[in-house]
């Protein structure tokens, strides 16, 4: 049987920013990833439970969504197969942190688009919880990026063309 990701796909990589409840900040990533509502924004991902970032999100349920680059690939990577249980990945992949308006969080630096939320929403389905979390806060510093596209496991895609109806 095919996975879900290998039917559903392309899917946006975002990376995922939390921290537990002394402060201690975490980075990881995320495709089950989606936008839910203009106005106000709101935007939601499913995470497993297994994830150091469920834990931080339990905590302290607050994050920032950062959305890569294709350049950042090698942090997409990087923030996916490591759990900050076991490493801190801001030093180890190099990403600097800084203070966010709204949230305990952190930023990071060099990401196109940082978006500060609050969870309003977490539930179980299946074997992951869906968390919806309301944008209280947007850094946009480009538009015109190249996103990294996620299919399944460590394969990627990046968009080729754009085409307007
Ligand atoms: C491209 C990519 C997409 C991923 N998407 C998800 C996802 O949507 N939900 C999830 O729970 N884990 C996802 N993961 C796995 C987590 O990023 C990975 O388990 C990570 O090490 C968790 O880190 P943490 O324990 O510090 O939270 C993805 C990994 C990669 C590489």
């Amino acid at each position: 049987m095919a996975r879900i990701s290998e039917i559903i796909f392309p899917r946006v990589t975002g990376l995922v920013i939390t921290c537990d409840s002394q402060g201690k900040p975490n980075i990881a990533t995320f495709s089950f990833l989606m936008p839910i509502s203009f106005e106000p924004k709101y935007v939601a991902f499913s995470v497993s439970p297994k994830r150091k970032t469920f834990e931080n999100l339990r905590e302290v349920g607050e994050f920032v969504l950062a959305i890569p680059s294709r350049e950042m690939l090698d942090k997409v990577w990087g923030c996916g197969t490591q759990s900050g249980r076991d490493v801190d990945k801001f030093s180890l992949l190099g990403l600097e942190r800084e203070r966010a308006k709204t949230v305990k969080p952190p930023l990071v630096k060099s990401f196109p688009v940082q978006l500060e939320c609050k969870v309003e929403f977490m539930k179980e389905f299946g074997d992951h919880y869906l968390v919806v979390g309301r944008v209280l806060e947007e850094h946009i510093t480009k538009l015109d990026f190249e996103p990294v596209l996620h299919y399944s496991k460590n394969i990627f895609f990046v968009p080729s063309e754009k085409i307007t109806v």
